[in-house]
């Protein structure tokens, strides 16, 4: 007869499950955000533990913000069930909410009687401290002894770190420059690994090309080589209990080792999908020689990569078009006083993406919640640019939106005005600042459009948000190419099979 399982009999993970799920609907909003307290639930934990190549005699395992403890207690699951397993384990946790802790210290004590079972030797201990600034302290005393781990698992917070904060100057003095407290706690992680150390972690994708995250990119790619990387294909489905709509990706780095020539990318579609793909990418079209900014590109599926190449087969650099892109300079809410809800005599159109409309913007919209207005006078005159032709893109997409890249014509032959004003939420390509010729703004326009540019930009930016960084990033087809697919482009855009037609004889 099967005796029912008490909570002292239950294996750790199936206890930091239940644990999860008890807890988290309790915990305080403001924070649980304060401190990105969303946790993994065990299929994810569990597909994490099994990312680690072969672990060693003994192994001393690192757990950052461990929340419950899910993860650790999936690693010792994971190590007890291997062949040639470690003898020993021994576990540094930290976290530094109590309530937590009381949780997470009754997982190890159940990790403690998983491994007693399997015969493995077990020590942990939980610190109650800020990780980063403990991470940081060896490193400022004598006495450092800061690579000491085999191994790290983690699902760290995400929250910004703020300029001048006491864990910003710690990361400095680690040689770690980053605003974000997720690639903060994966870089220390990295620094305190052994050489030969795996870092396996689930993270947003947004430090794979947001340009505030270079220096981030470059730390990890100087000191540990990507092996592996996980992309679930349903942005709702890692954390769906906890509704987090961040795209995230789970990735093993293996520190101080040569890159290897190939990345194995993964995708499945959720933590239940058991289904994975995965295939072999060369590094070389992971991370480009020629890439500026480095950004990771995830070119999941051969047509993924087929795509790629033929993108970057374009002959053109935004630059080779005589083309820049900038960010709309009207952010409204310091422009309050001048934004007006109505044109009125003395205002120049002020431009947001709900004027977009067929590919063209429409303006003024009368029964925008947005002003439609921007009164020109001195303070504003920097903030206005020219009349003349621009193609504007949307900075961020809403969730439910089908595209990231949403692309319109400012047309000056159907906005009657010397200056004009875009708003923040928009980015615009110009010449030097003045408008670009009629044809070349609409083929870029109608470029921008495509499907295959959108499913191009996805593989590098996981995250709704556009930057021009991306767009200046973008490979282009030569200036007669965009101004003959220009003359497709009639008084609204075509319909999305016909775009998709003209651009791919473009490719
Ligand atoms: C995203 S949750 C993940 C928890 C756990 N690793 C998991 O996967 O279920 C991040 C955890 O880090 C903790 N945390 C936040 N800031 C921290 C800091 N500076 N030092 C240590 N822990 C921190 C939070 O309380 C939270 O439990």
């Amino acid at each position: 007869m099967l005796l029912p399982e008490t909570p002292d009999s239950l294996p750790a993970l199936s206890q930091a499950d239940a644990a999860r799920r008890e807890v988290s609907p309790t915990l305080d909003p403001k924070q649980r955000s304060k401190l990105g307290q969303f946790m993994t639930p065990a299929p994810i934990a569990n597909f994490m533990a099994g990312m680690f190549d072969h672990l060693p005699e003994t192994v001393r395992l690192l757990d950052a913000g461990a929340g419950v403890g899910s993860l650790t207690a999936a690693f010792v699951r994971e190590a007890i069930a291997r062949k040639q397993g470690p003898r020993s384990l021994d576990v540094t946790t930290f976290e530094v909410d109590s309530v937590l802790g009381q949780h997470l210290a009754e997982t190890l004590a159940a990790c403690a009687r998983e491994c007693e079972e399997a015969g493995v030797a077990l020590t942990s201990r939980i610190i109650p401290e800020d990780y980063i600034l403990h991470a940081a302290a060896p490193l400022l005393s004598e006495h450092s002894a800061p690579e000491q781990y085999d191994c790290a698992i983690l699902n760290p917070p995400y929250a910004k770190i703020n300029t001048g904060s006491k864990a910003r100057k710690a990361l400095s003095s680690m040689g770690i420059e980053t605003t974000n407290l997720y690639t903060a706690f994966v870089a220390a992680a990295l620094a305190q690994l052994k050489p030969g150390g795996q870092l396996v972690a689930i993270t947003p994708r947004s430090f794979c090309n947001g340009p505030y995250f270079e220096p981030f990119r470059r730390f990890m790619l100087e000191h540990s080589a990507l092996r592996k990387i996980h992309v679930y294909e349903s942005r709702k489905q890692a954390f769906k209990d906890d509704e987090v709509l961040q795209e995230n990706i789970i990735y093993q780095l293996i520190k101080s080792q040569p890159q290897a020539a190939a990345v194995r990318i993964s995708l499945s579609h959720s933590p239940q999908d058991l289904d994975a793909t995965a295939r072999d990418v060369p590094f070389a079209e992971v991370v480009l020689s020629s890439d500026p900014h480095v950004f990771i590109r995830l070119p999941v599926s051969k047509e993924d990569g087929d795509l790629a190449q033929r993108v970057r087969a374009l002959p053109c650099a935004l630059r080779d078009l005589g083309v820049a892109v900038s960010t709309g300079r009207v952010v409204d809410f310091r422009a309050r006083d001048h934004l007006r809800k109505d044109p009125e005599p003395g205002s120049v159109p002020l431009i947001y993406p709900g004027h977009f409309d067929g590919g063209y913007v429409s303006w003024p919209k009368p029964s925008a919640r947005k002003p439609n207005a921007l009164v020109s006078n001195a303070e504003t005159a920097a903030l206005m640019v020219p009349r003349g032709t621009y193609v504007l893109t949307k900075r961020f997409s809403s969730k439910e939106e089908k595209r990231r890249l949403v692309a319109a014509v400012y047309d000056p032959g159907r906005i009657d005005s010397d200056l004009v004003g875009f708003e923040n939420h928009l980015n615009y390509f110009h010449s030097s600042g003045k408008g670009l010729p009629g044809d070349l703004a609409l083929g870029l326009a109608l470029f921008l459009n495509s499907t295959a540019v959108d499913q191009y930009f996805r593989q590098f930016s996981g995250h709704t948000q556009v930057n021009a960084t991306d767009l200046r990033n973008l490979h282009y087809p030569a200036v007669r190419q965009l101004e003959e697919a220009g003359g497709h482009f009639g008084e609204t855009l075509p319909d999305q099979e016909r775009i998709d037609e003209i651009v791919e004889a473009l490719l």
